[in-house]
């Protein structure tokens, strides 16, 4: 075994605690009452990266601050790698649904359960310490490695962009390493092949100026809440298609050849159903299961606010309704272009006696792989010697916005190799990650750093 081998299984009991000490961090960068939780978790991981052998700094933004991690030793003529993960999670709502708390990890069956296991303090831990068991054992990396750790990425990187712009010559690198998503079934190492993008609305519609009795103006006033129920309803055809005109215009068609190895990846129908619950599935006709969440769009509600919805039975009709309706992208849509056409497709549904307005929320543009070049060489070699299994290429159907953009400011590549489990519960009660998942990737990215040797 390598000296990094051993310097893991010698280590793993401590790594373990470690991370058990991240997790109980609550960094929800959404609730600016865990600001100085989330100042504190970018404090934790600036000190294990130091600790790891890089340097290490806290840089501010105007939101949540970004770590940044540098080891430079290989020189100025060898390639320069940056990792990127997320060091903020999502709130842990709803919290009587969690079988242990959201910020007390606990073990149980071998896997950990907390939020943020897999998205992604778990997964940016294993890189910290894949380095960690390089740098103290053989003391040096092939490559010159930056490690960018942001607190923003869970409401959707608001300064992450201009931070990008604004450091372009110290971020500069050959690629992206990213290990933010899922393997596609246990012990089955997955990269991938794209990313879906994201272009999330408000819908609002106002009608009289106040709630008004649902017997003496019902019939003779439009009601907000069954205009907004017809603009939702409009949005989708019956095949399960996207009704809004000119929405699959840049709607990329894959080659066969993607489509049958999607088609040949060995995808457990039972298992999804088992995970998701629900009495059936949807979907869109002339699509498999696998396509409709990775190479296809959608469009979905995430929550309605409208009317009573106390107990009981209150005859009146809203004011106002509101929606909040998202819409996942695929290559090569663009969450502007999505924002004009669902504009112009409600003013064109919408009755004139109520006003309607959509509001944009956040966007992200969907992302495609080069699925070359000598980091995804050393990826593949890496995942199959770690897992004994050489890796699977799949789609995604979340969404990382910032992809995109580091492939365009820096120009370089971004690979994306997942450590969670299928069904991880990410921005779900019950957040896991099998601690063999820690381990094995620990494991994966210390060997992809000696296939990057040779
Ligand atoms: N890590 C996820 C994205 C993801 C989930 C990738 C599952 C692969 C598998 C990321 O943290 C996330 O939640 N992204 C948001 C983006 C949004 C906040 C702009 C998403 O997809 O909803
Ligand atoms: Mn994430
Ligand atoms: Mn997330």
């Amino acid at each position: 075994m390598s000296d990094e081998g051993k310097y893991i299984d010698g280590h793993m009991a401590r790594f373990q605690e470690e991370l058990f000490d991240f997790l109980r961090i609550p960094s929800v960068s959404a609730r600016t009452e865990h600001n100085g939780d989330t100042r504190q978790t970018a404090e934790w991981v600036a000190e294990k990266i130091a600790e790891a052998g890089l340097t290490a700094e806290i840089i501010e933004t105007d939101g949540h601050p970004v770590v940044l991690g540098e080891w430079r030793e290989a020189g100025p003529d060898a390639p320069t790698l940056m990792i990127y993960g997320h060091y903020d999670v999502q709130p842990p709502e709803p919290l009587d649904e969690w079988n242990s708390p959201a910020f007390e990890p606990t073990v149980r069956d071998g896997n950990i359960y907390a939020r943020g296991a897999s998205d992604d303090k778990g997964q940016l831990f294993i890189h910290i310490k894949a380095l960690e068991a390089r740098l103290k054992t053989v003391g040096s990396l092939p490559v010159n490695v930056v490690v960018l750790a942001e607190g923003e990425e869970e409401v959707g990187s608001p300064n992450l962009v201009p931070f990008v712009e604004a450091h372009k010559d110290r971020l500069a690198c050959d690629a992206v390493v990213i290990s933010d998503s899922s393997m596609f079934a246990p012990g089955q190492p997955s990269l991938l092949f794209s990313l879906r993008g994201l272009a999330y609305f408000e819908i609002h519609v106002e009608g009289p100026s106040v709630d008004l009795h649902s017997g003496g103006y019902g019939g003779a006033v439009v009601n907000p809440g069954n205009t907004l129920s017809s603009i939702i309803a409009s949005l989708k055809n019956d095949d399960g298609s996207i009704a809004i005109p000119g929405f699959y215009d840049d709607v990329l068609a894959w080659t066969d050849e993607t489509r049958a190895a999607i088609k040949d990846l060995p995808f457990d129908l039972a298992d999804f159903e088992e995970e998701v619950g629900a009495p059936g599935l949807d979907g869109e006709a002339g699509y498999s299961l696998l396509e409709r969440l990775w190479i296809r769009p959608t469009c979905d509600v995430n929550g309605i606010l409208c009317g009573y919805t106390g107990e009981g039975a209150k005859t009146v009709l809203p004011a106002r309704a509101m929606a909040k309706v998202s819409f996942r992208l695929v290559p090569n849509q663009n969450p502007d272009r999505v924002a004009d056409l669902l504009r112009a497709h409600v003013a064109a549904v919408a009755p004139p006696e109520v006003k309607v307005t959509v509001e944009e929320l956040h966007g992200g543009r969907p992302w495609k792989a080069e699925l070359e070049g000598p980091f995804f060489e050393a990826a593949v070699s890496a995942l199959a010697k770690a897992f004994g299994k050489s890796p699977v290429l799949t789609g995604e159907g979340g969404s990382i916005p910032i992809v995109v953009d580091f492939q365009e400011i820096l120009e370089a590549p971004v690979l994306l190799m997942g450590f969670a489990p299928p069904g991880a519960n990410m921005h779900a009660p019950n957040e896991w990650i099998p601690e063999v998942n820690v381990e094995q990737g620990i494991r994966a990215v210390a060997q992809f750093y000696s296939e990057l040797e040779s």
